[in-house]
């Protein structure tokens, strides 16, 4: 079924590419709220927001990236196929370090690091620019 967007995208990545950005809105609503000393909803926001995404991830994504390892090297022969290809992999590293990051604010607080501040702006900075990298494929793959 076509998207909405008017773009040569399915339904399917239209709407990934809305929820992503839903959840990165929220997200960033989320740094807001520990800005204001809010600190237990920022910790269950960043938490929702994080297991929300496999959502999407598992339904739009995985499936077209492992296709591309059929075209083994040729992966890195156009954009079409290496900026969604290199999109996955870091786009799997920034998912799983922000699970690392919420399960150990809200429910591992004796996992390292003891002082984990950096450890949250890192993994909220690289999510957030996922986020704009999945909108790069996006535009590569169908704009
Ligand atoms: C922080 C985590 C991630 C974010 C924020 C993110 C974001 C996005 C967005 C917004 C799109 C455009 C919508 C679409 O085409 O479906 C997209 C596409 C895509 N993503 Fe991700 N992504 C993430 C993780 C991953 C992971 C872990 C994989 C690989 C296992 C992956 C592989 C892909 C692929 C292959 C596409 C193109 C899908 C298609 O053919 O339509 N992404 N991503």
């Amino acid at each position: 079924m076509p998207g909405f967007f008017g773009t040569q995208a399915l339904l399917i990545a239209d709407l990934a590419l809305i929820a992503m950005w839903a959840l990165g809105l929220v997200a960033v609503g989320g740094w807001v709220v520990a800005r204001r000393r809010g600190f237990p909803t920022h910790c269950r926001l960043m938490a929702w927001v994080t297991f929300a995404a496999y959502l999407p991830i598992l339904v739009a994504m995985v499936g077209p990236w492992l296709g591309l390892f059929r075209l083994g090297s040729a992966v890195f022969a156009q954009p079409q196929t290496v900026v969604p290809f290199m999109h996955g992999v870091v786009g799997g590293l920034a998912q799983l370090l922000m699970t690392y990051t919420v399960v150990r604010m809200n429910w591992r607080r004796k996992w390292p690091p003891r002082r984990p501040l950096w450890l949250m702006r890192v993994s909220l900075l690289f999510w957030l620019l996922t986020v704009v990298g999945g909108t790069w494929v996006y535009l590569t793959l169908y704009a």
